[in-house]
């Protein structure tokens, strides 16, 4: 009688001390449906995959490797120089004037130290090869800071074609 009632408890409790374990992972079964039970590369865990060689963002190149200066990839049609329109008035002319010449609603707010807010209808700024103004507007020009959280890359050339057509019809 006592047997029975031993075995009996016996069954009913192994599932209840099973599942505690289970629970309380003093018994770890590895099911496969545990996300960590997969090959993956943690937060900042090495190693890291470099891009392949000469690889190229999508939205093109900053600026190359080798220090050289960037070619304008963007032909100065007249849309582009329409969007370069609407890209210059909002993200230069605060500084630079609609016109160019520096003297936008900000730039009164130059003070020595800082340098003025360049004109860019200067004859040398005239002869700078669109990739140098490009890599102003990206990186930034000591006064001047870096818009490239801004403008994509395809923007920046559209603002530099805009801006080579008002540099053509100021004098
Ligand atoms: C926050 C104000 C500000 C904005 C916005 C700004 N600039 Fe400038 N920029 C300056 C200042 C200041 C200088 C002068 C930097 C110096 O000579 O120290 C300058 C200089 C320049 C120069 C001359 C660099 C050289 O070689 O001397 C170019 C070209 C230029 N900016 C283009 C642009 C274009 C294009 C945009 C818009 C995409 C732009 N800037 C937006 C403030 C600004």
């Amino acid at each position: 009688m006592t047997r029975r009632i031993l075995i009996t408890l016996a069954i009913l409790i192994t599932p209840l001390v099973l599942g505690l374990a289970l629970t309380y992972e003093k018994l770890k079964v590895d099911f496969p449906s545990f996300m960590e039970n997969q090959p993956s590369v943690g937060y900042r865990e090495g190693p890291r995959l470099l891009p392949a060689e000469g690889a190229v963002p999508i939205t093109g190149v900053e600026s190359p490797p080798d220090g050289s200066l960037p070619e304008n990839p963007v032909a100065a049609t007249q849309d582009s120089i329409e969007r370069g329109k609407v890209y210059f008035d909002i993200h230069c002319a605060v500084c630079h004037g609609e016109d160019a010449k520096g003297d936008g609603p900000v730039a009164a707010y130059f003070k020595p130290p800082a340098s003025d807010v360049a004109d860019l209808t200067d004859e040398r700024i005239r002869k700078e090869e669109d990739g140098l103004i490009y890599l102003t507007i990206t990186k930034g020009f000591q006064g001047m800071p870096s818009l490239a959280e801004n403008l994509t890359p395809a923007e920046r050339w559209d603002a530099i074609n805009y801006l080579r057509t008002i540099q053509r019809s100021s004098n």
